[in-house]
């Protein structure tokens, strides 16, 4: 099976194409919550954990920041965020790099960390925290937008090669196996061979316990709905999510 840094590389253009589709719930779902989240970006130093293809850097990016930063192990996934940063005449710096050793890379605080839908591919999540704790200003804000515990928990027990039957999306709260799946933006897209992704499941206490072992202290948590209007448009896609929710956004400060 692929490692999660060649898992990307492999799938940076079909995540690329799949989460910037107007109806995508990066835009409708978690970015509209996000926003809200949001402290005064104006001047400040901003650092995107996981930054992948830069969708939420350059969100980010539009509140005017003095300096903003990207960090991800994909050099495929950042390669795209480059070519883009190019043509919208960004500012924005990306490097290449784990962000469970955030520090080493930038050796300096940020006034705001943000991170989206990257938690769930650290082994190790007492030492992401810990790097946020040694990157954010005292102060500081950090917002992460997590995969909601109740949906990592569906994602099937990793078995070898063996690619998972649907029926073994189903819940598994407390078992903290890794967990291994086929990602919908390579499932739903016939250009793209079907290949595993593997990642963790972790709990809510999970979560809070290791924000909390890192020094840091959580503000406010958001589980965020899907639009009203999916109700009469899109009405199977608006029910799975009130079923079982994809995000939880968690306010942090230090
Ligand atoms: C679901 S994508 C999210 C990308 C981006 N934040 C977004 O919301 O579009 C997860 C990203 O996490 C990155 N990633 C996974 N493990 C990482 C690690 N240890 N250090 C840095 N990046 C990592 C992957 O390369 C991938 O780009």
């Amino acid at each position: 099976m692929k490692s999660i840094k060649e898992n990307w590389n492999s799938m940076a253009t079909a995540y690329e194409i799949f989460n910037n589709s107007p109806d995508s719930y990066s835009y409708n779902i978690e970015w509209k919550c996000i926003k809200n989240m949001l402290p005064n970006i104006k001047e400040k130093d901003v650092l995107d954990l996981g930054c992948g293809t830069g969708i939420f850097t350059f969100l980010l990016e539009q509140f005017n920041p003095q300096k903003i930063i990207g960090i991800d192990l994909s050099d495929e996934m950042l390669s795209i965020a480059k070519k883009k940063a190019g043509e919208c005449h960004s500012q924005a710096e990306f490097i290449l790099g784990d962000v469970t050793n955030a520090f080493d890379y930038v050796q300096t605080e940020f006034d705001i960390i943000f991170s989206s839908t990257t938690t769930h591919y650290i082994e190790k999540l007492d030492n992401f925290f810990a790097n946020i704790f040694k990157c954010l200003k005292s102060n500081g804000t950090c917002i992460i937008s997590v995969i909601n515990p109740i949906y990592s928990a569906m994602y099937p027990v990793e078995q070898g090669n063996k690619f998972p039957d649907d029926d073994e999306w189903t819940v598994r709260y407390l078992d903290r196996s890794k967990r291994a799946y086929i990602q919908p933006w390579i499932e739903y897209n016939d250009d793209f061979e079907n290949e595993l992704s593997v990642s963790y499941h972790y709990t809510f206490g999970d979560y809070i316990n290791a924000i909390v072992k890192a020094g840091l202290s959580v503000k406010r948590i958001e589980e965020p709905l899907p639009p009203e209007a999916w109700k009469e448009t899109a009405f199977g896609r608006y029910n799975s999510f009130i079923e079982t929710p994809t995000y939880m956004i968690i306010e942090i400060t230090k």
